[in-house]
């Protein structure tokens, strides 16, 4: 694939994340020019792209044989290697673009469908949450420190804290989750919408939520993540029960700890 081991190829991954988060830190509730792209409520300011084109010179500078999946720019660079980078540059833009702290840069490399390397990377709260395939999933806080990512425990719905999130097409489209979310909210401890895939899957990867299950989420959304909830003992599939496919847009999932698993999916599959 490369010269470099999985865990220099982390560190890479790491320092990247790094530098991109530290440009949108530094942009962060300051003026800046803002599109829109599939709907009135899908925003593109112009970090995404600037994160995108920064994380994207650096990549194919370390990884010139590689492919790239990335949100603003699509399928680039060598895209019938089996070694690929999937990238987005500001997962929660609408919080970004709002002055609301919580997004971040998440980064991941696959080889075919297996997942190598993963970083999601909050810079507003200098949080890096990192993963290498059968290496683990770890949080480095502000005081610089590794610490070992685990899943939470909890094994009964009613106990739990859950994680979701609509799609852009909610005001159009029927699946549009609102039924889930009531169905869901009925019988968990707590329910919360953040505004950011990435960080919702890593923080079911901290035990800080005990599941999330969202619809229409896109490869870039969720690369890193399903490897950090992976490694931390979590459970990841289709809402239908089958395994993630990276390749396919659009993808409804439930991730959990395990245990709640089942429970979330007769939970969501209640909806009719
Ligand atoms: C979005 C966020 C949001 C989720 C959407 C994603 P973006 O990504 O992760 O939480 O509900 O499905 O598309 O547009 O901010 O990169
Ligand atoms: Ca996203
Ligand atoms: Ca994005």
């Amino acid at each position: 694939m490369t010269s470099l081991s999985l865990s220099q190829t982390l560190h890479k991954s790491q320092t990247i994340a790094r530098q991109a988060g530290d440009m949108l830190r530094g942009a962060f509730a300051g003026g800046m020019a803002m599109d829109t792209k599939s709907s009135e409520t899908d925003m593109v300011t112009e970090f995404d792209t600037r994160a995108e084109n920064l994380i994207l010179e650096r990549l194919r500078a370390d990884f010139p044989e590689h492919g790239i999946v990335a949100e603003e720019s699509g399928r680039t660079d060598r895209a019938d290697s089996p070694y690929r980078w999937f990238i987005d540059p500001i997962d929660g833009t609408n919080n970004f673009a709002h002055g609301l702290p919580h997004f971040c840069v998440s980064i991941a490399l696959y080889e075919n469908q297996e997942p190598l390397v993963g970083v999601i990377y909050d810079p507003m709260r200098d949080e890096m949450f990192s993963a290498t395939a059968g290496g683990g999933a770890h949080l480095t806080g502000p005081d610089g420190q590794a610490k070992p990512l685990r899943v939470s425990t909890t094994n009964a719905l009613i106990r739990s804290l859950i994680v979701t999130g609509f799609p852009y097409d909610k005001h159009t489209s029927e699946k549009n989750n609102l039924p889930q979310f009531c169905a869901m909210t009925r019988r968990v401890r707590g329910i919360r919408r953040l505004g950011s895939a990435a960080l919702d899957m890593a923080y079911v990867a901290a035990g800080r939520f005990d599941g999330y299950w969202e619809f229409k989420l896109n490869p870039w959304d969720i690369a890193a993540g399903y490897l950090l909830v992976t490694e931390a003992g979590g459970t990841v599939t289709t809402i239908d029960g089958k395994p993630l496919d990276i390749d396919m847009p659009k993808q409804a999932l439930i991730v959990s700890n395990g245990p709640l698993h089942d429970e979330m999916a007769s939970a969501l599959h209640s909806i009719a």
